[in-house]
């Protein structure tokens, strides 16, 4: 059977860009996000320019059957999931206290739930594969408290953490996790986000999509368990050891405020 990759938020940005990677390097794809045609479009260029199949399916991931949803196509299609790149997410600029808490319980569904549900859910056929891969994209939010942007921030803690205990938990099982830790890069995040005026875009390094996706996948492929996009960000979290808490956080607010 050949190798079938599992890319969530593969309609833009990070994700896409890893859907043209693995489809590169030989994988059938199996796509999801909420905008269908996006993904029909891409699946399209994909298997025009590919020797592989592309399936599609348009969920939305902070919806609490989504996952299952997700398992039961695999399963009716009888594909066999090497790959599980779980990349969607989201986030929300603003203070916690002003947030829409619709908003706030998807960002948290969508982050984190769905992202463990749907890891849940397909390391028991990774696991029979005794070869096969988990990306989870977490973010350099993950590694200190983000003011202005609090639950987005916090629910990358979640996924890194996450992301390390289960590496540690199925080494030896023949299965890589990695945790992409991207910085600031760009795609449709800051406008969905609703970041546009906050200046850390302005104040650091911004990345292409393809850029952090080439790096990933060359971590995912080498057992890298945890994958920081660039030499700054790579050192930050070293220097941000050193520091007060309490400092990381009020630079992150001075950062994060409006221009
Ligand atoms: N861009 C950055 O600066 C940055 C930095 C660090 C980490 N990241 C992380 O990188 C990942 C990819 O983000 P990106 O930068 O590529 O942003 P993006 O261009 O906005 O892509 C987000 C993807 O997630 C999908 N998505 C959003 N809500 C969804 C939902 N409810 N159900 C299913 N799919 C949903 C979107 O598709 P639909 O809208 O079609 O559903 C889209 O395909 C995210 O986890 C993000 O947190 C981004």
């Amino acid at each position: 059977m050949q190798k079938t990759a599992l890319i969530t938020g593969a309609s833009s940005g990070i994700g896409l860009e890893l859907a043209r990677i693995f489809a590169r390097e030989g994988f059938n794809l199996f796509i999801t996000a909420r905008r269908e045609e996006r993904l029909h479009t891409l699946k399209k260029e994909l298997e025009d320019a590919n020797s592989i199949r592309v399936f599609v399916l348009a969920v939305d991931l902070s919806k609490n059957d989504a996952p299952g949803k997700i398992h039961q196509f695999v399963q009716k299609h009888d594909i066999q999931i090497t790959a599980l790149i779980n990349n969607a997410g989201i986030g929300d600029y603003g203070f916690f206290k002003d947030a829409d808490w619709n908003r706030v319980s998807s960002i948290i569904d969508l982050n984190m739930k769905s992202l463990t549900h749907l890891t849940h859910l397909f390391i028991p056929e990774l696991l029979k594969q005794k070869d096969g891969y988990i990306m989870n994209v977490a973010s350099t939010a993950a590694f200190q408290p983000g003011p202005l942007m609090s639950v987005y921030y916090a629910s990358k803690h979640y996924v890194l953490a996450f992301s390390e205990a289960i590496a540690n938990e199925l080494s030896d099982s023949g299965i890589n996790v990695s945790a992409l830790c991207p910085g600031p890069t760009e795609s449709e995040f800051q406008e969905v986000a609703n970041m546009k005026k906050s200046k850390l875009f302005d104040r650091f390094p911004v990345a292409t999509s393809q850029e952090v996706a080439e790096y990933g996948y060359k971590s995912l492929m080498n057992g890298k368990r945890v994958a920081i996009y660039g030499l700054m960000n790579k050192i930050a979290p070293k220097f941000i050891s050193l520091v007060p808490r309490c400092w990381v956080t009020a630079a992150v607010r001075k950062i994060q405020e409006r221009k």
